[in-house]
């Protein structure tokens, strides 16, 4: 959930740590601070709060001035937010920074307290810095040495960007379950959490593998294994630029994702469309492996949740294959009835949720087949699955996610038709009309986001709301969980999303003039049925909001406001239906002043449990 950098070059280090923070802020935001080199001393600057406050506190206080240095990002688990607890944390002659969660620091750091050690923070980083120090002394000069030392120790997950006092301008790092990429440049190197920290500077990099380390000088970057052999490890090539990760001129990268959707549902797709039919041969996939599975398990959190969500009413439709839909870290602790002949898809857009990892690897060990849909390139879900579909979204750094949850759904119904084909399902002529219909989606959405301004003058309507509802039935339920998560994750509105048909088992006596109500009805055969649970909240005061086709004819009284959305298939509705819901998400919390692309207390990446 944190971010690091590292770097060792002839640059201004506090710049490049700065520079590749910003790019990974996204992934905690508590609070941030850096080491650097200053000669053979380490200097550490850090601050509780956003990254603006750490320049502010080097503006008053001097900043750093070296060439090789460690930075980090927190997102807390150990400890408050304050700067007592802020990484870097120093043990002795070593310095470090953390991602991830030491699970046996208490014992560890009990160990430390009877051999003398003293601790300033409550974090369970502190505790591997001092524990790296213990062996270092043990066997000074040695710093790799120390740190594999170190590794046989700990239990949990970590990427550690270190600094050793006795090792000017070189940068150590190791990772286990937690992200790291090692960056390599033309007299520079660099680590990161990942690649978008470093784009400013190169796109080549390693990426480092469980149990790794890497030691960084200015002139070379070598990767080790835990027996202190060294690695040749294969260089990749970053295939975004900068410019997917900067805002190109929007207030916000939420709102510049949500206007990338598009392209990113033609550059998902498009590949995987041969002569107008699905085709999911490069990810390992053809109708004979389909065959073989006679039950789905969709697992993933949050978001990628909500993908699988419509990807099990589309595919139970369509191919008439039984999914489950499970939350990750409800299945991975459950006992869940998985085995030989199921398939267990997991939904993740940065491939390194701890949950959905676990699950995975839970699946596989149950024996099932696992199926990725990732657009993190080379993260550990995508590394460990049985088959991958990459969703090409490029980076998405909003925490709240748009772009790679219209994509993951654009990706299931590719699935579905494919499936839905080979089992006898649907012929080819309704596949290809159907896959046509998918290719016709980018248009559709363009014509959206052209036509939003409601959805600005809707979020206006809300920001005074305490709590919400979002009803709808079938796709549209499906849908209303993931309006109502942007919702409250952007805006901090209370908010659930109801099946229509439910509310009258009881939540409705929550209903007043103060509880707006969003009803998504896109859904033709259940149109009908919508519009009566429409007119039982409207009866008892509800202001009500609908997002609906554009030919419905609603009664003058069904809606205080309406979004329309263009008339398209049914079964494709979510793609187009999302987007009024996500921009509603969006003005409301640009109307509330709320902080959009890193709401509180959240982070991108979840990799912890
Ligand atoms: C979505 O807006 C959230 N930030 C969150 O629910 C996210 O989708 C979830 O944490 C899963 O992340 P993943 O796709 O990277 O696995």
């Amino acid at each position: 959930m944190c971010g690091i950098v590292g770097y060792a070059g002839y640059r201004d280090c506090t710049e490049v740590l700065m520079e590749g923070l910003s790019r990974l802020e996204y992934r905690g935001y508590d609070s941030a601070g850096i080491a650097v080199f200053e000669d053979d001393t380490i200097r550490v600057a850090k601050s509780k709060g956003r990254l603006a406050d750490l320049t502010e506190k080097m503006q008053e206080e001097g900043r750093p001035e070296g060439h090789a240095g460690i930075g980090h990002t927190r997102w807390a688990t150990h400890g408050e937010p304050s700067d007592r607890n802020s990484h870097p944390h120093g043990g002795g002659c070593v310095t470090i920074v953390h991602n991830g969660i030491i699970e046996n620091y208490k014992k560890l750091k009990e160990f430390l307290l009877s051999k003398g050690r003293a601790f300033e923070s409550d974090t369970d980083t502190e505790v591997v810095a001092q524990l790296l120090d213990y062996y270092y002394l043990n066997s000074p000069g040695n710093p790799v040495d120390a740190i594999i030392r170190t590794m046989k120790e700990l239990e949990g997950s970590y990427a550690l960007g270190v600094v050793f006092a006795d090792f000017p301008d070189m940068v150590f790092a190791l990772r286990k379950e937690s992200p790291l990429i090692v960056g390599v440049g033309e007299g520079e190197n660099f680590i990161a959490s990942d690649v978008t920290a470093i784009l400013r500077y190169t796109k080549n990099y390693y990426l480092l593998e469980q149990g790794e380390i890497a030691v960084l000088t200015a002139k070379k970057a070598t990767i080790y294994d835990t027996h202190y052999q060294k690695i040749q490890k294969e260089l990749k090539t970053a295939d975004w630029d900068i410019s997917a990760a900067e805002k190109c001129g929007y207030a916000h990268f939420m709102l510049k994702e949500i206007h990338e959707q598009p392209t990113a549902v033609k550059t998902t797709i498009t590949p995987r469309i041969t002569d107008g039919m699905p085709d999911l041969t490069e990810c390992g996939i053809t109708p004979e492996t389909l065959l073989k599975f006679r039950q789905i398990h969709i697992v993933a959190c949050g978001t990628a949740m909500h993908a699988g969500i419509v990807g099990r009413y589309v595919i139970e439709k369509l191919a008439h294959v039984p999914v489950n839909v499970d939350i990750a870290s409800e299945f991975r602790y459950r006992e869940p009835l998985v085995g030989e002949g199921d398939l267990v898809i997991i939904i993740s857009q940065s491939g390194e949720t701890a949950d959905s990892l676990a699950a995975m690897r839970l699946a596989k060990e149950l024996g099932a087949k696992t199926l990725a849909i990732v657009n993190a390139k080379g993260s550990s879900i995508a590394r460990e699955a049985d088959m991958l579909i990459y969703t090409h979204a490029g980076p998405e750094i909003a925490v709240a996610s748009t772009k790679a949850y219209m994509v993951q759904i654009a990706v299931m119904y590719l699935f579905a038709f494919e499936l839905a084909l080979a089992n006898g399902s649907i012929s080819e002529a309704e596949c290809r009309r159907l896959t046509a219909l998918l290719q016709e989606v980018p248009e559709q959405i363009e014509h959206i986001l052209a036509h939003k301004e409601m959805t600005q003058l809707i979020a206006s309507e809300l920001i005074t709301a305490d709590s919400l509802l979002y009803i709808g039935r079938g796709l549209d339920y499906a849908l209303s969980m993931e309006g109502s998560l942007k919702l409250k994750e952007l805006s901090y509105i209370h908010s659930e999303s109801y099946a229509a048909g439910e509310l009258k088992h009881g939540t409705i006596s929550l209903i007043t003039e103060n509880m707006p109500v969003i009803a998504v009805a896109t859904q033709t055969k259940l149109l009908e049925k919508t519009i009566s649970n429409i007119k039982e909240v409207k009866a008892r005061g509800a202001k009500v909001i609908v997002v609906c086709k554009e030919s419905y004819g609603l009664e003058q009284d069904v809606a205080d406001l309406r979004f329309s959305v263009p008339d398209f298939e049914d079964i494709l509705m979510p793609m187009l239906a999302v987007v009024p819901l996500q921009l509603i998400a969006y003005y409301t919390a640009v109307h509330k002043g709320t902080d959009v692309d890193k709401p509180r207390n959240l982070a991108k990446s979840v990799t912890v449990e």
